[in-house]
Order: structure tokens, then C-alpha cells, then sequence
């Protein structure tokens, strides 16, 4: 089929990339001509596993091409997919001009029959004011769709090309049809629902997803008071199949560019239709407060902050991605520098995206781990990067002035611990100190 994404975020450039993949032909379209540009000399504007390779081979075959002529793209296109970006607005109410932007410009390219469907997440009603926009303004036939995307960064490409579930909403019969056999090789699980409905799926997921990451993280906090161990309880738990184990990591909460947005935008649907969401408003302020715990434990160990030399390693909202967007180490190294310590800062892919973010004349750039501890009381793990799981922790003291170990993803294990000089605080275990 002939596809055309509109948008080269993560979630336009790795759907297009896929569906390239599985043999369509997809041209991507940005307004950021600089994007394009890069993608057009085969470099990839986000850092995700796998993706440059996929781009590189889909390109050689001329199934997928980059472009900021939205004329032509829609012109090209059977099926536009809507991937633009849907930030929140102050209110946390989701800001839908680029949604809007991009339907207009649909209609005024369209040259024939098109499917529009929706990738973006948006509030239950958005795909209705998509279709009235687009036939206020085109005389040809079309229909709406709304497929919302469930993939992560860091395991997008894995979670495009083999997701869970497809859902599909849409009201129209040949769309489904066409919808259904577009996705089918990616799952056999394809939900087919009403528009409302699919565009709620999405949010729901993504609520629940957050709530369980707050659930555990208080029951963290509990068993750091009663002397349990978070990780053995998370796993008790897990085995059961109505709760199963993912998601139930305790740390120092959830950032990134979606549940941090889609939550408080959930919370606004819901106050639109005069419903307070109070789990979810609860699951939110448990997050907010989650991540100082890491300041509360550097206190206990070391007494004030002022003048002290803390690393931090780790500044990625998780793993395998340069994305900084709403990530606890912002939050957490902002504290640091208003208590006035030295922060040496270390992440291995995301640290550029961070410094832009946030440049202080109190942080040292690391070029690797060992150099942000160099000297420093206390290292803080905030993003369990692989690399750090490897180091040996008397190497590591060996370099440090003081031996604090804030470990708020709960990297290492006491075995690793006790047999280092290490004070050493994680997130619902004992304390080793
Ligand atoms: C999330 C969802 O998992 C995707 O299904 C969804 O498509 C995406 O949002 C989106 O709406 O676009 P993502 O934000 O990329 O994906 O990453 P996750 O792996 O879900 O992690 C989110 C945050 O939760 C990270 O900060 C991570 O450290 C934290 N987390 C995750 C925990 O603290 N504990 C866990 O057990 C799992």
C-alpha cells in the first residue's frame, strides 16, 4: 500500500519505517525541513536501537523516502496517518494545533478518496473534529480512523513490528477492511472498535501503566519502614497472572514524553465531563514527590548538601534513549544545585539533549561514569544504563572521596554491596550502611 506519515517524532518516523518494513511504500513528511534533511543524508534525528539500520535498508529498496512537500505526500498516499506531536498545555489539557494544523492541510491537498488515520494520542472526541474539519474543507470522499500507537522508546522498532495489539477504531466498513489487512502480519490481536473507544485505549493503557508504577513505588516506600524488600514483593506479586510483572519496578517514578503528558490530560478528559479522576491525580502526586527521595537519602547519608561533590549517573527518562523530556534527573539535579552541591554528570547518549536543558555553572560534564565520580561523596544511578550494572564497586570507591551509593533503580545487589566500603541506599530495600 501507499502510505504517507505526517511527522517524524518517534512515533511518525518508527510507524512509517515499519510499515516500510513489512513491504508498503511510505513517504514521511515534516515541516522541519532540518529533520528532513538529516534523514534525507541518512542520519536519524533520535537515538533509537535498530531504527538507523532499517531506514538505511528501506531507502536502498526506494520503499521509504523523506520529504516537507505535504502536497505531494498526501497526493502520493491510499492511507495518511496523523503523527504529529499533541504536548501538553499549561492546563495539562493536550495542545491539539499541530493535530488541527495538519487535517487542514490534509484537505487542501487531498486529490481523491484518502483514509485518515490518527497516531497521535488525543482526547476522545478529536478524530470527530478531525473529520469535520477536513470536510469543511475538500469536496473529495474520505474516512477517519484512529489507530493509537503502544510502542516505547528505547524497544520501539520491536514493539512496531511485533505490539500486542493493533486497535483499530473506525466507523467505516471498507476503512476496517483495509485497516485490518494493513496491520494483520504484525498481530494476530487486532481490536476493532468505535472511534471514542479506541482513542480512550490509549489513555487507559497508558493511565494504568503509570498507576502501577506509583503503586509499587509506595509500596517501596512501606517496605523501606517495615524492613521488606520491594523487588521480592514485586516479584511475589508478579507470578499472579491477574497482576502480572511488568511495570512494577520501583525507582524514583516515571518520566518521558507520555505518561507524565497523557495522565494529566486523562485527568482534564475527565474534568471536561465534570468526573474528578481521583486515583489518577493521586498516581501523579505520588510521582511527583517519588523522585526527591533521592535527595531525602543523600541528606541522611551525608548531612547537608552545600559544597558537596555529587555524581549523578544517568540523566535519559530510561534506558536506551537520548530523550530527556520530563526526566526525574532534571527535577532531582535542579534540588542539587539550589542546595548548593557540585553535580558531575554522566549519561552515555543523552547528555548533550540534557545540557541544553539545563547548564549550570555548578555541573561538570563527564565524558564517562568513572570521571563523574572521580572525587564525589555520593554517586546517584538514575538511569540503568547497562554499562553502569558492570562496574566493580571497590574499583569505583577507590576513586570517590566519600563512598555513597544512591541506587534509585535498584541496580545493584547486597552481594555487590557488603563486600564494598560502600553506604549504600536503594529504593524499598534496607539500607546497607
Ligand atoms: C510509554 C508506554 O509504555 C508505551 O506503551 C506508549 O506507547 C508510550 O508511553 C507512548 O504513549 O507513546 P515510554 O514512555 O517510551 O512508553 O517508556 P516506558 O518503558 O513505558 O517507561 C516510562 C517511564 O516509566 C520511564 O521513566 C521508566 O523508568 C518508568 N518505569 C517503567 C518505572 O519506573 N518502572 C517500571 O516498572 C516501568
Amino acid at each position: 500500500m501507499k502510505l504517507t506519515m505526517i511527522g517524524t517524532g518517534y512515533v511518525g518516523l518508527v510507524s512509517g519505517v515499519c510499515f516500510a518494513e513489512l513491504g508498503n511504500e511510505v513517504i514521511c513528511v515534516d515541516a522541519a525541513a532540518h529533520k528532513i534533511d538529516m534523514l534525507n543524508a541518512g542520519e536519524v534525528p533520535i537515538y533509537e536501537p535498530g531504527l538507523k539500520e532499517l531506514i538505511a535498508s528501506n531507502r536502498a529498496k526506494e520503499q521509504l523516502s523523506f520529504t516537507t512537500d505535504l502536497n505531494e505526500a498526501v497526493g502520493y498516499a491510499d492511507i495518511i496517518f496523523i503523527a504529529v506531536g499533541t504536548p501538553s498545555l499549561p492546563n495539562g489539557e493536550a495542545n491539539l494545533s499541530y493535530i488541527e494544523q495538519a487535517a487542514a492541510d490534509i484537505a487542501r491537498a487531498m486529490n481523491g478518496h484518502k483514509i485518515i488515520v490518527t497516531k497521535s494520542t488525543v482526547p476522545v472526541g478529536t478524530n470527530e473534529m478531525i473529520r469535520d474539519l477536513i470536510s469543511r474543507n475538500t469536496s473529495h470522499s474520505f474516512a477517519v480512523a484512529s489507530v493509537p500507537e503502544f510502542l516505547r522508546e528505547g524497544t520501539a522498532v520491536q514493539d512496531t513490528l511485533a505490539p500486542d495489539r493493533v486497535v483499530i477504531g473506525t466507523e467505516d466498513g471498507e476503512t476496517l477492511r483495509t485497516l485490518v489487512e494493513l496491520h494483520k502480519r504484525l498481530t494476530h490481536h487486532i481490536i476493532t472498535t468505535d472511534i471514542r473507544s479506541a482513542e480512550m485505549i490509549k489513555y487507559a493503557s497508558n493511565a494504568f501503566l503509570a498507576t502501577k508504577i506509583s503503586f509499587i513505588n509506595e509500596i517501596a516506600n512501606i517496605c523501606e519502614k517495615v524492613g521488606a524488600d520491594v523487588t521480592r514483593v514485586a516479584e511475589g506479586m508478579g507470578y499472579d497472572r491477574r497482576i502480572g510483572s511488568a511495570f512494577l519496578k520501583a525507582g524514583i517514578g516515571y518520566g518521558g514524553s507520555c505518561f507524565p503528558k497523557d495522565t494529566e490530560a486523562l485527568i482534564q478528559i475527565a474534568g471536561h465531563v465534570d468526573y474528578e479522576f481521583k486515583l489518577l491525580k493521586s498516581v501523579v502526586e505520588v510521582n511527583n514527590d517519588q523522585r526527591f527521595n533521592v535527595i531525602r537519602k543523600l541528606k541522611e547519608a551525608l548531612g547537608p548538601l552545600e559544597g558537596r561533590n555529587i555524581a549523578v549517573w544517568g540523566l535519559a527518562f530510561k534506558p536506551d534513549t537520548d530523550d530527556v523530556r520530563d526526566a526525574p534527573a532534571m527535577d532531582i539535579i535542579q534540588s542539587l544545585l539550589a542546595q548548593g552541591a557540585h553535580v558531575r554528570a554522566y549519561d552515555p547518549i543523552a547528555q548533550a539533549n540534557f545540557r541544553r536543558e539545563l547548564d549550570h555553572p555548578s555541573i561538570t560534564w563527564a565524558e564517562d561514569a568513572w570521571e563523574a565520580a572521580q572525587d564525589s561523596e555520593a554517586v546517584c544511578l538514575l538511569t540503568e544504563w547497562s554499562e553502569f550494572r558492570l562496574v566493580d564497586l571497590n574499583e569505583l570507591a577507590a576513586v570517590m572521596k566519600d563512598h555513597v551509593l544512591i541506587d534509585g533503580r535498584n541496580v545493584f545487589g547486597p552481594e555487590q554491596v557488603l563486600l564494598s566500603p560502600f553506604r549504600y541506599y536503594s529504593v524499598g530495600r534496607p539500607d546497607l550502611t
